[in-house]
């Protein structure tokens, strides 16, 4: 029988990576509560018309990517009904505002949310189909002021701060604005028209989308189709007063808090919900999937899928790629710390493995790091499994049970000590914490 494995695009996580997955969400969850967000968790699957609605039909997300099954119906008194696992979380964030009534609370609600995602792609560095975002929203009616400038500026602020606490070097954000739904509208009718004549040479996806979403030919990553694409009239040209001055708030609020931006006026993002701010922050160590994290603007999209009007930003980081990078970046620094205990009990013969677990718990519940041994190696193994694992061997034997008296090696500095049963979480404790 052929082996079993892990689906492709999908990935096991193990130690001593979590523990660096652990510590980026840690990190994120003490941020959030600095800016005063609060955790929601969404389901992992929706009714699959919510992404249609909100992501967009015509996006490569929707139209190609997504894990849909039609749930039959267990009982008379069920539908069935078309489910899809999310393939983003901000749609499911928003049915959770609009379902809960958020809105009606007249605060800003300030969300973020930990978890897996799913798209079906092309699998390759930094692309899944089963893979990790790290995202935030901020929603809720005008009268609250979602709408504001100061909002997008604040999330951008505290993405860059994010960032910096975690030791990400070299990141790049690139900001653009996509504008209102009108501009957008117009700016689709310029596109449609600029594409008439040149369509036919381009990709047949793209022949496509000139006709049904002109937006989308900007996500076009075929390099025969990059020289055409870079003659196409840009989204600021049609953006209309006020998104311009929105934007120029934006930009002048993050140029006082001294957060450093790049315009780029062709980043469109692959989602449809987007008005006005959009961005990425993207780092040079990632290769082609360079986009640590991507967000916007969707002032539209509580009302596009059945909802008051709920202005809102929000972004999402790609946790697999913010791993990646740092994971990068220590090797290149060679200061990936490795992850080892602060001691490791050595039982000289089976009948000292009951005590050796007594000793094991005492030191655990002090908030020792503890590698329990085996009475039944040689004392030549022990000593080879915690020089591996620990920082200490404690050695554990009938004399060391008798005299209370336990014998501690140091493998750094090669230290042998006596230490009193009594001092020994002391003395641990200090080691550990040197
Ligand atoms: P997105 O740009 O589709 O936006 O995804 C955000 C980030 O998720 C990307 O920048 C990337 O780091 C990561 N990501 C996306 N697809 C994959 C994949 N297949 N494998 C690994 N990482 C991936 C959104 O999802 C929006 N919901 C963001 C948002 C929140 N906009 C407003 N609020």
């Amino acid at each position: 029988m052929a082996t079993l494995k892990a689906v492709r695009g999908t990935r096991d996580l193990l130690p001593p990576e979590t523990a660096l997955w652990n510590r980026i969400e840690a990190t994120a969850r003490a941020v959030f509560a600095r800016y005063n967000f609060g955790e929601i968790r969404t389901p992992i699957f929706e009714d699959t018309s919510l992404f249609a609605r909100s992501v967009g039909e015509e996006t490569d997300i929707v139209s190609k990517e997504m894990y849909t099954w039609e749930d039959r119906a267990r009982a008379q008194s069920e539908k069935s009904q078309s489910l899809t696992l999310r393939p983003e979380n901000t749609a499911g964030v928003v049915r959770a505002y609009i379902e809960h009534r958020l809105g009606e609370t007249g605060q800003l609600q300030k969300l973020y949310y930990i978890g897996p995602q799913f798209r079906r792609e092309r699998p390759q560095k930094g692309r899944y189909r089963q893979f990790s975002q790290i995202g935030a929203e901020v929603i809720g009616p005008p009268s609250a002021g979602s709408e504001s400038p100061l909002r997008d500026a604040e999330v951008l602020e505290m993405l860059a701060t994010l960032l910096d606490e975690l030791g990400i070097t070299g990141w790049t954000l690139e900001l653009n604005s996509v504008g209102s739904a009108a501009d957008r509208t117009r700016y689709n009718e310029a596109l449609r028209a600029a594409l008439e004549p040149l369509a036919p040479a381009m990709c047949a996806d793209c022949q496509r989308r000139a006709v049904t979403n002109p937006l989308r030919v900007l996500d076009c990553k075929v390099p025969e189709d990059q020289p055409i694409i870079a003659t196409l009239p840009a989204i600021s040209d049609s953006l209309d007063e006020d998104s311009r001055a929105h934007f120029a708030a934006v930009t002048a609020a993050l140029d006082a808090a001294g957060v450093p931006y790049k315009l780029n006026h062709r980043l469109v993002r692959g989602l449809d919900y987007y008005t006005r701010t959009t961005f990425e922050f993207t780092h040079g160590g990632l290769g082609a999937q360079n986009a640590l994290l991507g967000g916007g603007r969707y002032d539209g999209l509580s009302e596009a899928i059945g909802g008051p009007k709920a202005p809102g930003i929000g972004f999402a980081i790609g946790l697999d790629r913010l791993v990646l990078t740092l994971q990068t970046q220590e090797l290149n620094q060679s200061s990936a710390p490795r992850q080892v205990a602060d001691a490791y009990i050595a039982p000289l013969g089976e009948s000292i493995n009951p005590a050796a677990l007594a000793l094991a718990r005492e030191l655990r519940r002090t908030g020792l790091r503890v590698e329990l041994g085996e009475g039944g190696f040689r004392l030549k193994k022990s000593f080879e499994a915690a020089d591996k694992t620990a920082r200490r061997i404690v050695i554990l034997g009938e004399d060391e049970l008798q005299s209370g008296i336990l014998t501690v090696k140091d493998f750094a500095s090669g230290n042998q000590t006596k230490v009193p049963r009594a001092d020994l979480v002391a003395f641990l404790t200090q080691s550990a914490s040197e």
